[in-house]
């Protein structure tokens, strides 16, 4: 991103700059952390499939639609669908986005803190599959102190990238290391699927069980697929207002959903074989990578060099995840200042946002640490808390009013517009055929699956 026009709106200046800063949001904890619990948690083979069906149904639509709102707005998530609507009824969609992020910004600085203590402990050489792997993690999750640090850490490292508005290097950097990461876990891949059992792993993660394909396990990876696609956060609506102008919104999103899967599916097949191999249980919960990965390491030749580089790797994926995250709330604050007639440039909005992670992330470490004891809602910490409002509530809620919001009250030249970008224009039976989607089969299947798991 580069700083054009007035000198306080950045903008992408080429179109590949923006495909990767959209990659680098979608692709993170979310793929490597995440997936793999949920996927345990939820049956395996079951989840898969009724994830890669959520990815196609609500995936690909909904980032066009969060990139047509921010292209045709060029505002943030703040102003951009009252900008299109000329009315404030649709603000709620936009401070609901505002909310999603803020929670889910105070957890992902925390399981960040943890991916760097294990740097840490990989370059130290620390961590070794002898030792209990679950007492391990077991040990860091309580230590307040030792998460806390970390977490600051990282806060201090966006906040010196948003500050200086280095975002460019970022983008640069993660050209090469996006696909070093893809590399090495290929490798990684390989490795696990030639140690006995793998094919008990594998079994699990590809053979599906119609039977455990429950309401519960389809809201489940609805929401694991807009947490990991960034749907209904508003970031894309973001990118979206830096689009330069004949980017071509569906190829750019097609890019987005397929490199993310890819890294989630990828992740599985490095999870689950060593799961099985190691005799573990691939419902661990949100410490399963933390205690499979180490033993994989163990198996590589030049272990403690792949812990290291592997960590390096997720640490800045989770970094630039982090920063599309913030850049949201920057953006937000920006536009509602500009709005209130209380201009608040770039550098302040950047104090203020840094100073909400600081708070929200404490919360959350002290929360899960369990120091004190009040920060507890109904004995779930605030990660569990905020994890499940986030996935199961808010980011269906924000998808569902984005789809009715496209389909029903944005004009349907507007759409067009957006969508036929020379020279690879799209015909007008595609864009027929996204309309329709975003109208009615969109808004109906969340709705009906939200139904079906709380009425
Ligand atoms: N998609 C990211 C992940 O899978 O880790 C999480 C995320 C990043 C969500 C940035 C939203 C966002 F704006």
């Amino acid at each position: 991103m580069n700083k054009e026009n007035n000198g306080s709106t950045p903008s992408f200046t080429s179109k590949i700059g923006l495909v990767m800063a959209a990659v680098g949001s979608a692709v993170g904890l979310g793929n490597i952390w995440k997936f793999p619990y949920v996927t345990g948690e939820n049956g395996g083979g079951a989840f898969l499939l009724v994830y890669l069906a959520c990815v196609f149904l609500f995936g690909l639509p909904l980032l066009m639609t969060e990139f047509i709102v921010g292209k045709h707005s060029r505002k943030s998530v703040y102003g951009a669908f009252q900008s299109i609507r000329k009315n404030r009824r649709w603000q709620w969609l936009s401070w609901s986005c505002l909310i999603a992020t803020v929670l889910v910004m105070s957890f992902y600085f925390m399981v960040t803190g943890w991916c760097l203590s294990y740097l840490v402990d990989a370059i130290a050489g620390t961590i070794s599959s002898t030792e209990d792997l679950s007492a391990h993690f077991a040990n860091l999750s309580i230590n307040t102190s030792r998460v806390l640090f970390f977490c600051s850490i990282t806060v201090f490292i966006t906040a010196l990238v948003l500050w200086f508005d280095v975002n460019k290097g970022i983008e640069r950097l993660s050209k090469i290391l996006m696909p070093l990461l893809l590399v090495m876990m290929f490798i990684m891949a390989v490795k696990v699927l030639m140690l006995p059992n793998s094919n008990i792993g594998m079994r699990f993660f590809f053979e599906t069980d119609f039977s455990k394909i429950t309401p519960q396990v389809i809201l489940s990876a609805m929401g694991q697929c807009f947490f990991s696609l960034s749907i209904g956060f508003g970031a894309l609506v973001t990118y979206g207002a830096y689009m330069p102008e004949r980017q071509n919104i569906l190829a750019t999103s097609a890019q987005v959903v397929v490199l993310d899967t890819l890294v989630a599916v990828l992740a599985g097949v490095i999870v689950f074989p060593a799961v099985f191999a190691f005799g573990l249980d691939p419902a661990e919960g949100p410490q399963l990578v933390f205690v499979v990965l180490p033993s994989v390491f163990e198996q590589m030749s030049m272990s403690r060099f792949s812990s290291v580089l592997f960590f390096s790797l997720l640490c800045i994926a989770a970094i630039t995840s982090i920063i599309s995250l913030m850049e949201i709330v920057i953006a937000f604050i920006s536009d509602l200042g500009a709005r209130i007639k209380h201009p608040i440039n770039r550098h302040k909005a950047v104090v203020i946002t840094i100073a909400i992670c600081l708070i929200s992330s404490t919360l959350c470490v002290m929360s899960v640490c369990g120091t004190p004891d009040w920060l507890k809602i109904a004995g779930h910490d605030l990660f569990e808390c905020f994890d499940a409002v986030t996935s199961y509530f808010l980011l269906p809620l924000n998808a569902f009013g984005m789809a009715l919001f496209i389909g029903w009250f944005v004009p349907k030249q507007v759409i067009e517009k957006e969508l036929h970008v020379r020279p690879r224009s799209l015909n007008s039976t595609a864009v027929s055929t996204f309309r329709l989607v975003i109208r009615y089969l969109v808004p109906i299947a969340i709705a009906a699956i939200f139904l079906k798991e709380f009425v």
